[in-house]
């Protein structure tokens, strides 16, 4: 009898299981209120006197073995189960990441700065809280120039000298000051306009200015590195230069691109004409080069500008330039698909 019950300790001891329902059978099985234990305690009182006490022993040995192992396996089955709340169904498909959408200006940016990069040029920036000299006066718009009435500019408080920059065309000024010839940069950034907030114009937008400083620079460098913007990012071959005013440039042109009139939309934006603005642009004025320290006499350049949202309104077809700043998710995740 002894050694029967010495063989279900053994039988306790090497019982092992990950299956909740196996370990239920085991438990019924020695612990039950039918079970073997039950039985044991039962045969108890018919045990002869002298080996009452090691029956005693072995029963409860076994009951003990038998509760032991129930625990054990209860607890390392329950810690399974915790972590598997924690990573949920290993099995299931996974959920798909949201993921943002890049601001169409900061995409128009990002190809415009690509192209420019791939023939040399660097990225410079500079502070949008500007001081006279940086947006006007090195510029060759001197105090009282009726030019300087063009620009509507934000003034910071009462001192006249600090004020938000209202063209990128300061951090040329910047960048010369402290770069020597040769210089390849482009600076793109926000400006500020005190100008009523219509479909077509903002009181803050972005640009990207655009100045080259070398030797022997000519106009046909200006128009052929243009030609080249405009193929990249319009895949338009067609451009033209109309002759205009910029105080910092001299001579200044207007650059169109042909658009063409394929579409009604075409006709739209072109006003029926098939030309689009997109910048201005001109050879650098002698007496920029000579405010921002560069020898005019050995050194000359071009430079051009050009307003960020109106190339993106372009491309994306976005009929009201509000849109850009208003942070509507239903707008700005169309561009997700964009880079
Ligand atoms: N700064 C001009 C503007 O805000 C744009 C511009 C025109 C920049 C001609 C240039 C340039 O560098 O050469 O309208």
């Amino acid at each position: 009898m002894i050694d029967k019950i010495k063989e279900h300790i053994g039988e306790a001891q090497a019982f092992t299981t990950d299956n909740k329902d196996a370990l239920e059978v085991f438990r019924i099985k020695f612990l039950g209120s039918k079970g073997l234990l039950k039985d044991l305690f039962a045969e108890f009182k018919n045990v002869p006197n002298d080996q009452k006490k090691e029956f005693g022993q072995v029963i409860n040995l076994l009951k003990t073995t038998a509760e032991d192992k129930v625990k054990a396996i209860q607890d390392a089955l329950e810690s399974k189960e915790v972590s598997g709340g924690i990573y949920g169904d290993l099995t299931r498909p996974g959920e798909p990441l949201v993921i943002g959408s890049r601001h169409p200006i900061s995409l128009v940016k990002n190809q415009i700065v690509d192209i420019f990069s791939n023939i040399g040029f660097n990225v410079s920036e500079g502070p949008e809280i500007e001081d006279d000299w940086h947006n006007f006066t090195a510029l060759n718009l001197p105090e009282y120039h009726p030019a300087r009435d063009m620009q509507d500019t934000f003034f910071i408080q009462t001192n006249p000298d600090v004020l938000l920059r209202t063209h990128t065309s300061s951090v040329q000024v910047r960048y010369m000051e402290g770069n020597k010839p040769p210089i390849r940069t482009i600076s793109p950034g926000r400006v500020f306009r005190n100008e009523a907030v219509s479909s077509r114009s903002h009181c803050i937008f972005h640009q990207v200015e655009g100045l080259y400083i070398d030797q022997n620079v000519s106009f046909a460098d200006l128009k052929q590195t243009l030609l080249y913007f405009t193929k990249e990012m319009f895949g338009k071959s067609k451009i033209r230069l109309r002759p205009s005013y910029f105080p910092f440039t001299e001579p200044s042109a207007e650059v169109d691109i042909y658009w063409g009139l394929k579409t009604e939309t075409d006709y739209r934006i072109t006003k029926g004409t098939g030309w689009l603005e997109i910048m201005g642009c001109g050879m650098v004025d002698p007496n920029v080069l000579k405010n921002c320290g560069i020898d005019a006499d050995k050194y000359n350049g071009f430079a051009f500008g050009m307003g960020i949202e109106r190339i993106a309104m372009l491309l994306y077809q976005i009929g009201d330039i509000r849109m850009f700043y208003e942070n509507d998710v239903r707008f700005l995740e169309q561009f997700k698909s964009s880079i």
